[in-house]
């Protein structure tokens, strides 16, 4: 196991208020109307969403986990299911602000994977038990449709039983049809933030938020099932940001929602800036659970890498996925999105076995299925 993994600084952010814990009668009341709400109907406004996250406390966390692991165990049971992550490419032509393989970070070791490596860690993948390939990349023009197409057509031969997801960034419709033709199922594409200027912020401003809306509507049009996500604690994020992101995901109904904290990289322009919280996106967890009962939910290597038992706790608060790294371990260090990431230097089989222990660790079951969502 991967307790003893060098950690950077990771102090709470000041844009996350944790607050008193021990609250007013009242808020208490009123905390918990509103847990009980979002249980029954799935679904609270806005500002409701802020006013749980301002509120929160030991106590309506706890709530909240134990109605989020009911209703998960009542759709999935104990099942955690697992994807092989492959990290195909560290070169991209964007330059998000928070990302440490950004085009401007002239410090970061670049590399990309030849289609017959990739097949070939999907090969050990599969003999290991994962039965959900993601294939996940800067945005790298290497990576033609054609040769894409190409990739996916082996992989899903090859592998009949086996799910394709792409996390390759934003591309053109043609090109994820074309890639759909080609077999793929599953693309992850997260959408970083539901307000505008929020995204601005963090982003160059050749980065559009209205592109990344349009890319989900049309994945989700051609038939994907589509991953969506945001980071917790990421600059100049506050409640309000976090409480859109919510009410998003509730009219969106993503078929899967990436989370993890906000992690500064030293190379970036937000390499002094707070990381994001444990115990915020744990919460998060929980009401995410509670707004989209199917929703596939992944306990992130983000989360892992700010607390040695963040994934057992966020499987714990209603996530019911996690994703080993199957990339050739000579390039894990080099896929390198924020400082401190973990399972850098284990060989896909000790990453899948140590997971599987810490899940039975604490009542869970790592299974060998596909995972698709069950709604
Ligand atoms: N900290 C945490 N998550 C990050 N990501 C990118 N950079 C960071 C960082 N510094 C996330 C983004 C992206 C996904 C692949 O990784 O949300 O969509
Ligand atoms: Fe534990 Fe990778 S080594 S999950």
């Amino acid at each position: 196991m991967n307790e003893t993994l060098e950690r950077t600084n990771h102090t709470p952010s000041p844009v996350q208020p944790i607050t008193d814990p021990v609250q007013s009668a009242s808020v208490k009341a009123r905390m918990q109307e509103l847990i009980g709400r979002l249980a029954d109907q799935h679904s609270l406004t806005e500002e409701e969403y802020a006013y749980l996250i301002d509120h929160r406390d030991a106590e309506s966390a706890s709530s909240l986990a134990k109605q989020a692991d009911r209703v998960r165990r009542s759709i999935y049971g104990n099942k955690v299911f697992t994807r092989g992550l492959i990290e195909i490419s560290s070169i991209c032509r964007n330059d998000c602000l928070y990302c440490g393989i950004r085009c401007s970070n002239k410090n970061a070791e670049r590399y990309r994977l030849d289609p017959e490596v990739i097949l070939a860690c999907a090969k050990e993948g599969h003999e290991l038990g994962f039965r959900t390939i993601v294939l996940q990349g800067g945005e790298d023009p290497f990576y033609t449709d054609e040769m894409l197409s190409g990739l996916i057509r082996s992989i899903k031969e090859a592998f009949p039983d086996t799910a394709v997801t792409l996390s390759l960034g934003e591309r053109g419709r043609e090109s994820f049809q074309r890639l759909f033709d080609a077999g793929a199922d599953r693309y992850l594409l997260r959408h970083e933030t539901a307000d505008p200027v929020h995204y601005a912020k963090l982003h160059p401003k050749e980065m559009s938020w209205q592109h990344r809306m349009d890319c989900l509507q049309d994945l989700r049009e051609i038939g994907y099932q589509v991953g969506a996500g945001f980071m917790v604690g990421s600059p100049y994020q506050t409640s309000r940001e976090l409480a859109r992101d919510l009410k998003w995901t509730e009219t969106f109904r993503p078929d899967m929602v990436g989370i993890g904290p906000f992690i500064p990289h030293h190379d970036t322009p937000f390499a002094h800036e707070p990381a994001g919280t444990l115990e915020l996106t744990v919460y998060l967890l929980s009401i995410l659970r509670l707004i989209w009962p199917p929703v596939l939910l992944p306990a992130t290597t983000a989360l892992g890498t700010i607390h040695p038992r963040g994934r057992e706790m966020g499987i714990q608060a209603g996530a019911n996925v996690i994703m080993p790294n199957l990339s050739p371990v000579g390039v894990r260090k080099k896929y390198e999105l924020y400082d401190g990431k973990i399972c850098t230097g284990e060989e896909s089989a000790q990453c899948r076995g140590c997971l599987q222990q810490r899940m039975e660790s604490i009542g869970y079951e790592i299974v060998t299925e596909r995972g698709d969502i069950i709604k």
